[in-house]
């Protein structure tokens, strides 16, 4: 979601007639996009804006804005730390920025915008995407979850989703401009459709032509495995993913619906955050461990080839060694192709603030090191089982760490580096795998994909 906010961001300024600037120094306008997820990448956004004061003496005409979640959240006192800073926009303000910089750029005063947006506006979409072959599509904004840890649903707002229509609209026309591959981005995309048919919008005229779903025993006119089905009829879509689901409306619907679209991936990062039932009672999850494996093991069982990837906490308040060990347990288990592994940062407003931060940092580093290092061993296993096998990969450019390698992602998301000619960023080809690292897969190029 973040990113995509740069390239909204981008894209508002592009069509406004701005145009990428070499350096910080050759720049008249600077944007940082911030994430409050935890406290660490805030620091990291401090430091930055110190660095920047120097670019503002040197150039006074500079606009230095600050835009995102950690606008929202610490709102004027970045004005008052920082008063080098021009402008501070939150993530429900972006299709306002060009007008807001030419404001600063005419008047030479600050702004805070960090509204909530206008109810029930859902701002046109104009975002600059770094290839022509990829792109994300919000399908909602905010959230309603409220997980006892997490800032999100403080500074993104109330969960909101698009009508099916206005989506799928945008998905055709990327498709028609040569984008393969489309990401849907929600906080929770499974709740897709629950405010539509709640607030009584008249969504009926909007409605696909599938039936009518249910989530959590509600009737909806729409739902996200319907909005899937929808969007798998658009000719020309390769590839349908979707990031990120909650395990509490995971439902057979939404599998059957992935096993049977020939466009949606077989990948699901389903964030299970903890394993143990007494934490995810805290967090405010509202699923226990067995809920999370009994989902997987469905999934498995209905979407042949299905990769399934997690996020987890460590030292969450009161995380005892054994419920440590319990979360230790699941990730073994539960076979996962990756995990992403935080460790606990208390976010100021949230319920979980207001619990002792109690297990100190030397054990959350710890005990993120013994999770990953699990982790790994189960990427080892599964990876060296991919060698030999032949996997189509959509190649998504050179790779970062060996400029003679392409890299790209199988259907399930695998990472696959193999030599080949820069030119064929953008397509999809298939791949033979000779070998295997704990988070890439090496391979041979066979051929060019023909669909
Ligand atoms: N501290 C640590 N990790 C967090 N996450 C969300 N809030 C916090 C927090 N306060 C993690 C969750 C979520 C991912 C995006 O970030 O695992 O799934
Ligand atoms: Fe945060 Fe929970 Fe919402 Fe995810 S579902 S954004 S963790 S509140």
């Amino acid at each position: 979601m973040n990113k995509l906010d740069s390239e909204v961001a981008a894209g508002h300024l592009l069509e406004a007639g701005y145009a990428a600037a070499e350096s910080p120094a050759d720049a008249d306008l600077i944007l940082i996009n911030t994430c409050s997820v935890r406290q660490h990448a805030e620091d990291k956004v401090w430091s930055l804006l110190g660095t920047l004061r120097p670019h503002k003496r040197r150039n006074p005409g500079l606009v230095i804005g600050v835009i995102g979640c950690m606008a929202q959240r610490e709102r004027d006192r970045i004005l008052a730390r920082m008063p080098h800073v021009d402008l501070v926009c939150g993530p429900l303000e972006l299709d306002r920025l060009p007008d807001l910089v030419e404001e600063i750029r005419q008047e030479r005063h600050h702004i805070l915008a960090v509204g909530e947006g206008h109810v029930g506006r859902v701002p046109r979409v104009v975002s600059h995407r770094p290839n022509r072959f990829q792109a994300f599509v919000a399908i909602m904004r905010g959230c309603d979850n409220f997980c006892a840890y997490c800032v999100v649903p403080y500074v993104r707002g109330r969960e909101a989703s698009r009508p099916p229509d206005e989506i799928a609209e945008e998905v055709a026309a990327l498709v028609a401009d040569g984008v393969k591959e489309v990401t849907l981005l929600g906080q929770n995309v499974n709740s897709y459709g629950r405010t539509l048919g709640e607030r009584g919008n008249d969504s009926r005229s909007l409605l696909c032509e599938a039936p009518q779903g249910a989530v959590n025993g509600k009737r909806l006119l729409v739902s996200f495995p319907l909005l899937l089905r929808r969007l798998d009829c658009i000719a020309g879509l390769e590839r349908l993913r979707f990031v990120t689901s909650h395990p509490k409306d995971a439902t057979d619907e939404l599998f059957r619906a992935m096993a049977e679209l020939p466009s949606v991936c077989p990948y699901l990062h389903l964030p299970a955050q903890s394993g143990s039932n007494r934490v995810l009672r805290d967090t405010n999850r509202s699923y226990t461990r067995e809920h999370y494996l009994e989902r997987i093991a469905r999934l498995r069982e209905l979407v042949p080839g299905i990769e399934v990837a997690s996020d987890f906490i460590v030292g969450f308040p009161g995380e005892t060694e054994a419920e440590f060990e319990e979360t230790v347990a699941l990730v073994r288990q539960a076979e996962f192709q990756n995990c992403f592994i935080f460790k606990y940062s208390p976010r100021p407003g949230t319920k979980a603030a207001e619990m002792p931060d109690d297990v100190p940092w030397a054990t959350k580093q710890e005990r993120n090191r013994r999770l990953l290092a699990v982790q790994e061993d189960t990427m080892r296993r599964r990876n060296a089982a991919m060698v030999g096998r032949t996997v189509e990969v959509l190649v998504e450019g050179t790779s970062p760490r060996d400029p003679a390698n392409l890299t790209g992602r199988t259907r399930a998301n695998h990472i696959v580096a193999f030599p080949a000619q820069a030119a064929l960023a953008g397509q999809t080809v298939l791949v033979e795998i000779i070998a295997a690292t704990p988070l890439t897969l090496l391979g041979r190029l066979q051929a060019v994909a023909r669909r």
